[in-house]
């Protein structure tokens, strides 16, 4: 069953529910209280009436019809009866053996009788003593409880008309606040079903606010991380087919030349050696898109040690010192403090050995070194002074195959990357101020040690 028709049939429910409890308790209640309510008035009009009979001279014909247009106007059957004499002074009810079978039988001393039952009708009696010079007497008011239960029957009716109009209006307004409620999840099924088939570019934004905002707004996000991550495995794909077949290429075509006798001698010779680099690089680009595969999906293969960066610098200057004599560019290292940061020793290094490698190839005179703390962080800084990097090649230079005009494969700061990241670690790149690039690897997580390991 849809949502909607469940979120409905539960608030009508509910409300019928409590409106029925409600109706009961005031059905039950309310005859008692209309009789409570018919004694009080029958008392307040008595009181008036008392006190005319006292008060005015009653033979006076005048004050009598005073006191009957009273009566009627009051719509009272009452009559007033004297103790002593046990007999009836005046009536004004027309039914005669009512009064006389209430002067046989009703017992004035009992003082908790809200109901007097008559020969087959109920009355509600409400009796005043007024005493004159000779007796006590005493004026009784009946009410009928007929009279009271079709106040009761017409009050019932008003009040389930209003229960049917109240349900009526609820039902219309929880459809109203339900369909607001569940038009945003169904559109958001939709946008589900278009992720699902991919259709990323026809995705579109849901009015909504609240939970449903924020569900709408994790879905958009997941949407746009699947489809960048679509694009880049599409990207990786057509990039790494196209890394591969250029040296296959090469390969083919002096294999083919050197077989059908095209190249002789030291040519022959020439496009062997071709080919044996052209096979070392197609190792390399191999091997480099195999570790990528593994640093993305094998968590396992990462083994973290606590590594002093000092003894870690001196590592990579082992390694970066021969390439950069070899190109006749400085390699620089400042002072670098006993910072421990946990991390896996040999792929860290692969990662920095990268962004070295590349800061030699494209420095004029010298590369840099430095490890330093900025806020809560240690960074690891390597700069040349090189030709840097234009915004279009920042933009995605950590992305897989990207490379810029003396590039060669691409992989190397992707693969860098993978590694920092892994280590709970950042990496950016910025032009410096001396128009080279500068790499900056970042932990968030390191100790200081007291000793320097050249202490
Ligand atoms: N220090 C630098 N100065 C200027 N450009 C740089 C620097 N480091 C990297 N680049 C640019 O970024 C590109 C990507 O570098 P990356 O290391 O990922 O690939 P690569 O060096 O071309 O190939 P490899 O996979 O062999 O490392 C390079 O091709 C180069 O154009
Ligand atoms: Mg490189």
């Amino acid at each position: 069953m849809k949502l909607q028709y469940q979120l409905t049939i539960a608030f009508t429910t509910l409300l019928v529910v409590i409106m029925t409890v409600a109706g009961i308790t005031i059905y039950s209640q309310m005859l008692q209280m209309l009789i409570k309510d018919e004694q009080r008035q029958l008392e307040d009009k008595g009181q008036l009436i008392v006190n005319f009979i006292l008060y005015q001279d009653l033979n006076n014909t005048s004050n009598v019809q005073r006191l009957l247009d009273m009566l009627e106007q009051y719509n009272l059957q009452v009559f007033a009866y004297d103790d002593r004499s046990n007999q009836i002074i005046f009536s004004s009810i027309p039914e005669l053996e009512v009064v006389n079978d209430w002067v046989d039988r009703y017992d004035m001393e009992e003082t908790e009788q809200p109901l007097w039952q008559a020969d087959n009708e109920k009355y509600v009696v409400s009796i005043l003593p007024f005493y004159s010079i000779v007796s006590t007497q005493h004026l009784v008011l009946l009410t009928p409880l007929d009279d009271l239960q079709e106040v009761q029957k017409s009050l019932l009716w008003r009040l389930s008309l209003i229960f049917l109009i109240g349900i009526a209006v609820a039902v219309l307004l929880s459809h109203y606040l339900t369909s607001k409620l569940v038009t945003p999840l169904t559109q958001l099924k939709h946008q589900l079903k278009k992720i699902e088939k991919r259709k990323f570019d026809d995705m579109q934004e849901i009015k909504a606010t609240g939970e449903i905002k924020e569900v709408e707004q994790s879905v958009s996000d997941m949407a746009n991380e699947l489809h960048s991550f679509i694009q880049s495995q599409r990207h990786f794909f057509q990039n790494a087919s196209h890394e591969l077949k250029t040296p296959l290429m090469t390969i083919q075509g002096y294999a083919e030349g050197i077989r059908d006798g095209v190249f002789e001698n030291e040519e022959a010779e020439r496009g062997l050696n071709v080919m044996v680099a052209e096979i070392n690089r197609l190792k390399k680009i191999i091997n480099e898109i195999i570790l990528l595969a593994k640093l993305d999906s094998e968590e396992s293969i990462y083994d973290e040690t606590e590594v002093n960066l000092q003894e870690f610098v001196e590592k990579i200057t082992e390694r970066a010192l021969p390439i950069a004599n070899e190109k006749e560019i400085k390699w620089e290292v400042k002072k670098v403090e006993p910072y421990i940061v946990s991390f896996d020793h040999d792929k860290m290094l692969q990662a920095i050995m990268n962004i070295v490698t590349n800061a030699i190839r494209h420095a004029n005179h010298k590369v840099e070194l430095s490890v330093y703390q900025k806020g809560k962080q240690v960074c690891m800084e390597v700069m040349d002074d090189g030709e840097g990097m234009d915004e279009e090649l920042l933009s995605k230079l950590f992305h897989r195959f990207v490379k810029g005009e003396s590039g060669e494969t691409g992989l190397g700061l992707a693969i860098a990357r993978a590694i920092v990241e892994q280590s709970d670690g950042t990496i950016k790149a910025e032009n410096n101020r001396l128009g080279g690039a500068v790499f900056t690897v970042s932990f968030s997580h390191y100790e200081k040690k007291k000793h320097s390991v050249y202490d």
